[in-house]
């Protein structure tokens, strides 16, 4: 299968057990992103997103590839030849989704199982936490055929790596294994490619069992306060937590109590059972 891919298949998904399992859907083209791809999965990300089936998204790769960035042929030749209207459409495509991604209504998690390049970056950053294989291999190619890193890719290289670091990687367009990836603060954690997915799997049960309107107040949290002042942070803060109180009135009170009244678990070691609550 080759560019006659249709646009839905570009991407693919299963929810089971509360994780959607979204994959970039281009093996053939190592899972680049095409404007179709892009539109695609905003559609997928929309219809995920407030599901009761799904309580957290992992965003793979089938194939070899997480994903080879953008489509070289697709996004940035046909685009340019077609005028800057159309180039500028297919730039809100990609930086919509991944928008859209970096602001989730459900926790996320990049499983990266092999090659994550460029444009990948944008989707990489969007994702809460990231996981990938010893063996995967990040770059920004951009240096090597001669543009800057863009679409975000140097804003996330500055936002995750050291000054240095970034300067290197972004100037030099040499690769890093996974294993370098997470001494570099790039993802959290590297595992062998043969034990990914049950890492994946074993992180995201222990975000299913926690409070879902708390988890959405957390990750949006620490996204907003990297660019706050101490002060407006304080602040932000206290009005998130009582924006989150509106949704979900009870369920503070009901880990409290199940911790001082009922010790039936301890804060300090895990979550409380919001199934009690619920029921
Ligand atoms: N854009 C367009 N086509 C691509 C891309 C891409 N980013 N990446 C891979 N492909 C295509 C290849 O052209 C090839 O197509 P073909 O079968 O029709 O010839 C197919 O995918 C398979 O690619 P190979 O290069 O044969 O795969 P291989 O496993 O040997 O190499 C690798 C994988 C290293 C990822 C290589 O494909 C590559 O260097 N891709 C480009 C990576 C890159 O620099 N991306 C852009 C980053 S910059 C940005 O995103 C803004």
């Amino acid at each position: 299968m080759s560019a006659q891919r249709s646009e839905e298949d570009t991407v693919a998904f299963e929810v089971k057990d509360g994780i959607a399992w979204v994959s970039f859907n281009r093996p053939e083209k190592r899972n680049c992103m095409s404007p179709a791809l892009n539109r695609q999965m905003m559609r997928v990300l929309d219809e995920l997103e407030y599901r009761d089936d799904v309580g957290v998204l992992v965003l793979t790769g089938e194939g070899t590839s997480w994903s080879a960035g953008m489509d070289l042929q697709e996004y940035f030749r046909e685009n340019e030849a077609k005028g800057l209207g159309a180039t500028r459409q297919a730039q809100r495509e990609a930086y919509g989704w991944w928008r859209r991604l970096r602001w989730y209504h459900k926790p996320t998690i990049a499983m990266v199982n092999g090659w994550c390049f460029g444009g990948g970056y944008g989707p990489l950053f969007a994702c809460d936490l990231a996981f990938a294989a010893e063996e995967a291999t990040f770059g920004l190619s951009e240096i090597n055929w001669g543009i800057l890193p863009g679409g975000g890719a140097s804003k996330v290289a500055a936002e995750l790596l050291s000054f240095r670091r970034a300067m290197y990687h972004a100037m030099m367009g040499e690769n890093i294994d996974g294993k370098t990836a997470a001494e570099w603060g790039m993802v959290n954690e590297a595992i062998p490619l043969a034990g990914l997915k049950d890492r994946v799997t074993a992180v995201a049960k222990v975000l299913l069992e926690k409070n879902p309107v708390a988890l959405k107040a957390t990750k949006d949290a620490i996204r907003r306060v990297r660019e706050m002042t101490y002060d407006n942070a304080e602040d932000y803060l206290i009005r998130a937590q009582e924006a989150a109180n509106s949704f979900d009135g009870e369920g503070r009170k009901e880990g409290i109590k199940q911790f001082i009244d009922d010790k039936t678990y301890k804060p300090g070691l895990g979550a409380y059972n919001r199934e009690k609550s619920q029921g």
